[in-house]
């Protein structure tokens, strides 16, 4: 193999590191959260909307912006059906439910319609439910972010004001490999990691039995590798994968679940910090 055509060249590297961009705030939110992980189907959606119901639940005003443009999950999780409103043509109304006030671009599309765009117009997207969106006194908007390293992470970080990002993987280690590259992008990008939580960590039978089917602690090792605060662990748990596919997550459906309580117990933490 030709050696000059291994590995990256320093100009292509030099184009990767930030450069100065001015971070509009999300308008009418004190604070925006961001939901991430490198890899998808480790329940960052799930993760997102127990988690503003949590914050709820503490008595704050929450948000959720769908940013999964070509996935989106919020629709169905929060089953919302309506189409959102305009009164002057310019700004949307985010649609409430459950008391949350919520938007996605799900809303938009018709549910089996695929997104077949190019970057520019996800850009786009992620800045018309940034900026032309009428979330009202917000004390959070958490924006349950797609997979990968992309345009929309980009977006987010360099153009947009975000307060913190929460990663969310399962303790597996091609997730992981992923959760180590998603920490690298946001240091670089300076957006701050408020913490790591643990998915699907285990699978407890009813005689309390405990099954690591993904490996065991594996996020809370990466956490304590890069010096990031570890959040807490979630069990792979039936109910609330059955909540998520009925359209009332968990944490809304039954407030004294044990899961329930580990949500409400992240959102204090979170809280805490801000
Ligand atoms: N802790 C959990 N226990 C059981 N099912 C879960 C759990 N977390 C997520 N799921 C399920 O796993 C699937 C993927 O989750 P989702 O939140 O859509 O992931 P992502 O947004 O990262 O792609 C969904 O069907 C969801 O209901
Ligand atoms: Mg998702």
């Amino acid at each position: 193999m030709n050696e000059k055509t291994v590995g990256l060249s320093n100009t292509f590297k030099g184009n990767t590191t930030p450069k100065n961009f001015t971070k509009n705030p999300i308008k009418g939110t004190k604070f925006t959260i961001a939901i991430s992980s490198a890899k998808g189907g480790v329940g960052k959606s799930t993760f997102a909307m127990n988690f503003a119901l949590a914050l709820k639940s503490l008595n704050y005003k929450v948000g959720i912006l769908d940013a999964d443009i070509y996935g989106p999950s919020l629709p169905k999780m929060m089953s919302i059906k309506e189409k959102p409103k305009s009164e002057d043509g310019k700004y949307m109304i985010p649609i409430e439910q459950y008391g949350i006030q919520c938007m996605s671009i799900g809303f938009l599309v018709d549910e089996e319609t695929p997104m077949i765009w190019r970057g520019p117009m996800v850009t786009s997207a992620i800045k018309t439910f940034t900026q032309k969106v009428l979330w009202k006194n917000l004390d959070f908007i958490i924006i349950d972010m797609p997979p990968g390293t992309g345009d929309t992470q980009l977006t987010f970080a360099q153009e947009i004001k975000v307060d913190g990002v929460i990663i969310v993987s399962t303790p597996q280690d091609i997730a992981l490999l992923d959760v180590k590259r998603g920490i690298k992008m946001f240091d670089k990008l300076k957006v701050p990691i408020l913490g790591l939580v643990d998915n699907m960590s285990f699978f407890e039978t009813d005689e309390g039995k405990k099954y690591n089917i993904f490996g065991k602690d594996g996020v809370e090792k990466v956490a304590n590798n890069f010096k990031k605060k570890f959040l807490g662990q979630i069990p792979l748990n039936i109910d609330l994968r059955i909540a998520a596919d009925t359209g009332k997550p968990l944490v809304e459906a039954n407030s004294n679940h044990k899961i329930t309580k580990i949500f409400v117990e992240i959102a204090k933490k979170i809280n805490e910090l801000f």
